[in-house]
């Protein structure tokens, strides 16, 4: 049945559905690699099932954390009630989204290609504007040589340019700066561009 959701936000539904109901909730290794960097007020920007606004929140981070998909928000705001961690979600739909405050951290993993270039490119200033002086920002996204675009709308996705990400940070201290491939269904491939950086004080 046809519905007006965008189609990742149905891509992933099904896949954390599953995961839900396996209770799989481990962090995946672009989490794992960004959880050092979340402390005080962060804003976990496309949170899926958000495991790592939990786990930034066991550490004592205050969180916030926003995803369209609503079986992952559902069940992200039920674990979160059960731990009594300081963690605050909502169901938002973030393309087109402008920061209203600043954060310490700003997280942003798997979440911009799936929007149209202009809109993606918005999102990234989106993000940099979301971080407070001395704040660090984490952008993971796919970039151009992936092959794999089965979970895309065709009409709307992006895979960045090199240097597309890092280019609004410029000034910022670079933390952590790598591109990865992953092997997809279909001999395809899924390239990554894991970026982090300080914005200066
Ligand atoms: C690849 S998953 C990444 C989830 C999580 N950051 C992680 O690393 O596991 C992409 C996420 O983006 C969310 N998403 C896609 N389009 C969205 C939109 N327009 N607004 C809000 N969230 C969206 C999906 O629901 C999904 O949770």
């Amino acid at each position: 049945m046809a519905t007006d959701k965008p189609r990742a936000v149905e891509f992933f539904g099904a896949q954390f559905e599953r995961q839900i109901a396996a209770h799989d909730y481990q962090l995946n290794p672009f989490e794992e690699r960004a959880l050092p960097y979340l402390s005080g007020d962060v804003l976990d920007l496309g949170c899926g099932l958000g495991n790592l606004a939990l786990a930034a929140a066991a550490r004592g981070a205050h969180v916030t954390a926003y995803d369209a998909c609503e079986n992952a928000v559902e069940d992200l705001a039920a674990r979160a009630i059960a731990s009594g961690l300081d963690l605050w979600v909502k169901a938002v739909d973030l393309k087109g989204w402008r920061p209203e405050e600043t954060y310490d951290a700003v997280n942003c993993i798997g979440l911009l290609m799936f929007f149209a270039r202009e809109d993606a490119l918005a999102g990234l200033l989106a993000v940099r504007d979301a971080v407070r002086p001395g704040g660090v920002a984490i952008v993971n996204a796919m970039i151009e040589g992936s092959t794999f675009l089965a979970m895309f709308d065709p009409e709307a996705y992006c895979l960045f340019a090199p240097g597309e990400i890092a280019a609004p940070f410029a000034g910022w201290e670079v933390l952590h700066d790598s591109v990865e491939d992953f092997a997809a269904p279909g001999g395809k491939l899924k390239r990554f561009r894991t970026f982090i950086a300080r914005r200066p004080a």
